[in-house]
């Protein structure tokens, strides 16, 4: 025993699986996975990043040989050429239905390597080992697997779910005070879905946390992957209206990306900060939410140096083109698209009938 470890668990009937979070658990990847590495063969995929910092440790404690595909780090990797390219090697390595895909690394690898295994041989296993705040607390969990298309943001993808994620909290000491704060986006997020409570621990805490605070880091990832398993638990595949929640501030936040050519210009992260934002004051707008609750949230965000208005950005005076990237959105439905609104901290929406008039020139005149 090397570390202390508290388990989560994904409830999904046959495919239910735990989620490890603890610090220094990367020492334990043998011990913990072994049962799930079924036949022995195991390939890791990461990027050139993340491979200088872990790839050894964590190959280390399998207590077993394991091969190794790397990619380059960026959003540019979730991508059809480096799919096909994935998959080739994969293929190459000779993994086989029962052998087990190792994603370590943030969101882009978990994602494109989920949608590899999704793929491959109609179908292999996988688990997630996620050494970003934002892997750790939302995409390593949960199945949905994607990769970008010109059109957009995470348009070609699957639902397939890991055998088990890992989450070792001690790898995010090496993170970019950049890359946490944009992570933390998708914490903050659980609170203003449904956890008013929780958004106040945030408000209370946020600032240690992303200061490096052990405790808070820790505290947030175990609340947030309790509030990921049970959403994932009641709604796998986003058809009965509670998964769909947690894209609270994705739509405004994919164009905001689309707009920025899903470069370092705007992380996710930071795309899905200032969205969650825009989804308060359009909320207001149209008269469903307290102005003092999206002031809150953007005193909150403020504070933290996120960017809070689309100026900050260089993406003001741009409605109708992120109405066009809106468009492709996933959750367009019969030609309208639904929007997550919320009549306050925690209580986030699916609202049917906004009029994308009244969008676009809420985002013509934001500044
Ligand atoms: P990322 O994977 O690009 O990682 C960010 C950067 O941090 C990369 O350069 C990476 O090399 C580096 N890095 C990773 N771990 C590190 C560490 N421990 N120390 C130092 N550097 C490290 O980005 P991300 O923010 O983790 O993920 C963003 C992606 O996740 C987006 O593509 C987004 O669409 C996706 N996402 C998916 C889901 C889902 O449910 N599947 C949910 C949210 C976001
Ligand atoms: N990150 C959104 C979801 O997993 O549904």
């Amino acid at each position: 025993m090397t570390s202390d470890l508290t388990t989560v668990s994904v409830d999904l009937g046959t495919r239910s699986y735990p989620i490890w979070i603890g610090s220094g658990l990367l020492a334990r990847s043998g011990e913990l996975l072994g049962d799930r590495l079924v036949r022995g063969r195991t390939v890791v995929v990461t990027d050139e990043t993340v491979a200088s910092l872990y790839l050894e440790h964590l190959q280390g404690s399998l207590g077993m040989p394991s091969e190794t595909i790397i990619l380059p780090a960026g959003e540019a990797t979730k991508s059809f050429a480096h799919l096909e390219w994935l998959c080739e090697q994969l293929l190459e390595a000779g993994v086989e239905r029962k052998d087990c895909i190792l994603a370590l690394g943030g969101g882009v690898i978990g994602d494109l390597t989920g949608f590899a295994a999704s793929i491959l041989r109609r179908g292999c296993g996988f688990a997630q080992v996620p050494t970003t705040l934002l892997a750790q607390v939302d995409s390593s969990i949960g199945g949905k697997t994607a990769i970008n298309a010109t059109a957009g943001k995470n348009l070609i993808g699957a639902f397939h779910q890991p055998v088990a994620v890992l989450i070792d909290t001690e790898t995010l000491d090496t993170l970019s005070d950049r890359e946490l704060r944009a992570g933390y986006a998708e914490v903050v997020k659980y609170g203003l879905i449904d956890d008013p409570a929780f958004f106040g621990w945030c408000e209370t805490h946020a600032q240690a946390l992303l200061a490096g605070d052990s405790e808070a880091r820790s505290q947030a990832i175990e609340i947030s992957c309790l509030a990921k398993a049970r959403i994932v638990g009641l709604d796998e595949r986003e058809t009965s209206g509670t998964r769909v929640l947690l894209n609270l501030g994705h739509t405004f936040g994919h164009a905001l990306e689309a707009e920025a050519g899903f470069s370092d210009q705007l992380l996710h992260g930071e795309a899905v900060a200032l969205g969650l934002l825009l989804a308060f004051d359009v909320s207001v707008l149209l008269g469903l939410c307290p102005q003092a609750d999206a002031q809150r949230l953007r005193i909150h965000l403020k504070s933290l140096g996120f960017a809070t208005t689309l100026s900050e950005c260089g993406m003001a005076h741009r409605g109708a083109r992120m109405i066009a990237h809106m468009a492709q959105d996933k959750k367009m439905d019969g030609g309208r698209l639904p929007f997550l609104l919320a009549r306050g901290i925690g209580q986030t929406f699916l609202a049917t009938d906004v009029d994308l008039n009244i969008v676009r020139d809420f985002l013509d005149q934001a500044t």
